[in-house]
């Protein structure tokens, strides 16, 4: 099982040639969510009130220390006031009535009277307006709405809406953006909107923002319709469960980040018991990040970074044009002649390949795999007429005694949401066992150099490079051409490989 516990914090920061035209400071908190220790039991405001101003005091002193570091926005986690696991009716206390800001104006620090029963907001907003910045947190929201005896209306049957919900307070105090989280992840206290809601919101100091929650990192609607709105900022308060070898919480946040090729600012939950932990801030070419390992005391990190503003005009092109980015310090481009596929396309299902592959299960879905025995090689191995391709060359001598394989696996993964995927990874299995290869692993010693690639049937693919011990390494080149083909190129790592991987979802097949 993978639990860790022992704080650190690695900045890798890589500049690009091109300077920035403007900046701005960014600020998360992973915050150690105080909880209610029954959660299905009801109890009255009073007490609800109680419990969430003990975790609304730690925000406050947070919201000091980051304006202190020249915050200019600060995001906390999903779940961090009111803690998780209610049902519908055990909620009722923490619940407040968020007016919608696209309809009026308030602000509730300096118009505390305009509603009752809104504590939590007046608060929020007053701490934004204290310290000046713009505050990004997430919390209940309870819509009234009307019943209606036409059995198609979308209002639920206790005429209520209850939502896990984003609240953004420009730095004097004003509720500037609400919304409501669209992919719900057994969260039976909580209604999901008929209709994704696209919410952004604009800062002087670095332009649009938009939110998104958790589980929605991994869906079309509302996360890459924002991208594709030309949102390069996006604000993502998680509670996110760990679980290597693919979603790690910082593993899939840097993923996203470079994939969407957007500035990422990820505050998680920490909680050792829920596997809950790791956070940061990510632009394309940069992230600041904390991932607690064993042995950490549990408790909550405060993040802060200056980082560039993304030209708002650069609208998310995926892979519809080819494009080569030069991602490390290493300015050399490759030759087409050698990140050029020699192998035809169609022939790749049905090619003989020389070495055995096996199945196993990674994250639930059935990879096929093959190993990587050699101290240097080319491989391939494909899920159904989805491929991919690996160029390796051991560093180290650590694979004599870790085992690694490639892994090809093209399907819609069922357990625990459901969503479809075409992922190529390089994993270090758990032991010698073929079985062992996609279980869990968080430390490794081996070092190659590599090329993996793989022909989409998609525009969006994730790439990642994660080291030993929760080290994130950035990929020191990636290609994408028009015909769907991504390669990731990197060399020179700093820690063992744990997982390289690039993550396809095939959001146009998750409904079939
Ligand atoms: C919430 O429920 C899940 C599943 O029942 C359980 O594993 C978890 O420990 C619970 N969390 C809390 C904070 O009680
Ligand atoms: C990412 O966006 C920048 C503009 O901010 C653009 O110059 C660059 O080409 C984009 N990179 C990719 C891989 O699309
Ligand atoms: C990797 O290290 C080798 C040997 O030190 C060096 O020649 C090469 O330029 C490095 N490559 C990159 C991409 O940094
Ligand atoms: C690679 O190594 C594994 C583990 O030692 C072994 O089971 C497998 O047969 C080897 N495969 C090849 C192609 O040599």
């Amino acid at each position: 099982m993978f639990l860790f516990v022992a704080l650190f914090v690695v900045p890798c920061v890589v500049q690009t040639a091109s300077a920035v035209d403007s900046s701005y400071v960014a600020a998360v908190y992973e915050h150690k969510v105080i909880l209610n220790p029954e959660p299905r039991a009801p109890l009255s405001r009073r007490h609800a009130l109680q419990h969430m101003q003990r975790n609304l005091d730690i925000y406050e002193e947070q919201a000091a220390l980051a304006a202190q570091q020249g915050a200019q926005i600060l995001v906390f986690p999903e779940d961090g006031i009111h803690g998780f696991n209610y049902t519908r009716s055990s909620i009722s206390g923490y619940l407040e009535t968020i007016p919608d800001p696209q309809e009026e104006r308030w602000n509730p620090c300096a118009e505390p009277d305009r509603y009752s029963n809104t504590e939590v907001l007046q608060r929020l907003s007053c701490m934004a307006r204290r310290h000046n910045l713009y505050l990004v947190a997430n919390m209940a929201d309870l819509q009234p709405c009307p019943l209606k005896t036409d059995p198609s209306s979308p209002c639920p049957s206790d005429g209520r809406w209850q939502f896990n919900t984003n609240v953004v307070f420009s730095s004097d105090g004003l509720l500037v953006a609400r919304y409501h989280k669209h992919n719900l992840y057994f969260e039976e206290a909580f209604n999901t909107q008929p209709q994704a809601e696209i919410i952004t919101f604009d800062t002087p100091f670095a332009g649009r923002f938009g939110l998104i929650i958790c589980f929605d990192i991994l869906f079309h609607d509302p996360t890459v319709t924002l991208v594709e709105r030309g949102v390069r900022q996006l604000i993502f308060p998680t509670a996110w469960m760990n679980q290597l070898p693919l979603l790690d919480a910082i593993q899939f946040q840097r993923a996203f980040s470079l994939g969407a090729n957007v500035t990422l600012l990820a505050a998680n939950i920490r909680n050792d018991r829920l596997i809950m932990t790791g956070s940061g801030i990510y632009t394309p070419v940069s992230a600041t990040y904390h991932h607690a390992l064993r042995g950490d005391p549990e408790e909550g990190r405060l993040l802060v970074a200056r980082v560039p503003v993304l030209d708002p005009l650069w609208v998310g092109q995926g892979i519809a044009t080819e494009e080569r980015v030069s991602l490390g310090a290493d300015s050399s481009h490759c030759h087409r002649e050698s990140c050029a596929d020699p192998r035809p396309p169609a022939a790749a299902s049905t090619d003989p390949t020389p070495y055995p592959t096996f199945t196993s299960s990674m994250m639930y879905d059935p990879f096929n795999f093959v190993f990587l025995n050699e101290t240097e090689g080319e491989l391939r191995v494909c899920s159904g007429t989805f491929c991919c391709r690996l160029q390796y060359k051991w560093k180290t001598q650590g694979q004599r005694k870790e085992l690694y394989a490639l892994g090809a696996f093209a399907g819609t993964h069922t357990v625990n949401g459901r969503y479809a995927l075409q992922v190529c990874a390089v994993v270090r299995c758990a032991d010698f066992e073929a079985s062992s290869c996609g279980q869990e692993v968080e430390e490794a010693e081996s070092k190659m150099d590599f090329m993996l690639e793989g022909r989409f049937e998609t525009r969006y693919v994730y790439p990642t490079v994660l080291a030993s011990r929760l080290v994130l390494e950035q990929p020191e080149k990636l290609d994408k051409t028009a015909d769907g083909r991504v390669t990731m190129k990197h060399s020179n790592m700093t820690g063992g490989l744990v997982t390289a991987c690039l993550y396809g979802r095939m959001y146009h097949l998750d409904n079939e």
